[in-house]
């Protein structure tokens, strides 16, 4: 009933065709996306059952399929909108990957590749039940040790050059050893515009929090995410978001709340909007879709309309597994008209 109620009146305020002309007006945002690559393996099994010797789960592979992740999933999907994209990242020195990576990224994606020593391209493989898509267990393929002195100058270098010249930059951070202080300080001094999401994950949790940054323009978290940064598990949310408020300079954030849906802080108030999906397919990489098109939106101060396209751009990123497929303007059009049928 909510959210069919939600529905009804963001689609009296906002006509179909106006957000035709939001998205249309993306095309020209020059953008830089910086942040870890991340190679998303998915192995599909059929479970057998313990093993004889050793209490495992012993599995039979069916086949695997790859996905352009992290930062190359946030490139695809900016590019989706604009035309001029340009992705900073890492690559390793061995299993570099970059036959899959030139193969995933849409051909209007420029690239900046340095090379990370002694790593692989991080690579993520997850085994998965291949009949009912639940996740067995994950394994990483990572050096996340801090970037050395050397490589910290040339990227630095390459950054007091480039920043200028780009309208809105795109941070993913995945706190996997790629941004550090230095760099922090430089994008926060020189970016036009800068948009930040800082991943808490399982090889780095309760080190890589949002007040790393200190004046973006633009913030994305999830739920735990919030909940680290301000060191308090059992407030809700919008205290959080207060909390942030008070501690940082960012200019605006949202929290993405996963079936529970986003809240936006903008210009001392919050405004929330609901998940529109019910039987999500897998939710990997919802949040990042969700950063990098709000992004856009955040940049062309489209606040009013921002929380309902993110779920919009949430519900489409959990109905495809992992980053298997990235979001366009015509998925996001379509997502919106099918709303429709939700409200009757
Ligand atoms: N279980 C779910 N049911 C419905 N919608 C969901 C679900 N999980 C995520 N979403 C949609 O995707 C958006 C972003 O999801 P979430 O808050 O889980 O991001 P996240 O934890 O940052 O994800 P990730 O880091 O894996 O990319 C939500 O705001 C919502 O619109
Ligand atoms: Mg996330």
């Amino acid at each position: 009933m909510e959210v069919k109620e939600y529905i009804k009146n963001i689609k009296q305020k906002y006509p179909i065709d106006e957000i035709l002309v939001i998205l249309k007006n993306f095309k020209s945002i020059k953008t830089l996306v910086i942040g870890e690559i991340i190679i998303d393996e998915y192995h599909f099994t059929i479970p057998k059952g313990r093993a004889i010797k050793d209490p495992i789960l012993s599995v039979d592979y069916v086949y695997h399929e790859t996905y352009g992740g992290g930062a190359l999933a946030i490139a695809n999907h900016v590019s989706n909108f604009t035309d001029n994209v340009t992705l900073l990242s890492l690559i390793g020195d061995r299993n570099n990957r970059m036959e899959f990576i030139s193969k995933c990224l849409n051909p209007n994606i420029r690239t900046k590749f340095f090379v990370k020593d002694n790593s692989p391209t991080i690579t993520k493989k997850r085994y998965l039940n291949h009949l009912r898509n639940e996740k067995l267990f994950k394994v990483e393929f990572i050096n996340d040790y801090p970037i050395n002195e050397k490589l910290e100058k040339d990227i630095i270098a390459f950054l007091e050059s480039e920043l200028p010249k780009f309208d809105l930059v795109i941070v993913g951070d995945f706190g996997h050893g790629f941004i550090n202080q230095n760099i922090i300080s430089l994008l926060e001094q020189k970016s036009k515009y800068l948009a930040v999401n800082v991943q808490c994950n399982s090889a780095n949790l309760g080190f890589n929090l949002a007040t790393k940054y200190n004046s973006a323009s633009y913030v994305t978290m999830d739920m735990k995410e919030i909940q680290y940064t301000t060191g308090d598990r059992f407030s809700d949310i919008p205290t959080l978001m207060m909390k942030l408020k008070e501690r940082t300079n960012f200019g605006k954030f949202l929290v993405t709340m996963g079936q529970g849906g986003a809240m936006y802080y903008h210009n001392g108030d919050i405004y929330s909007s609901p998940a529109f999906v019910k039987r999500p397919v897998d939710t990997v990489g919802a949040g990042d879709a969700v950063f990098a098109v709000t992004s856009l939106l955040a940049y062309a101060k489209e606040d009013k309309i921002l929380p309902f396209i993110a779920n919009c751009v949430g519900g489409i990123a959990v109905s495809y597994i992992g980053n298997k497929e990235s979001v366009t303007k015509e998925k996001l059009i379509s997502f919106i008209k099918g709303l429709d049928d939700e409200v009757e």
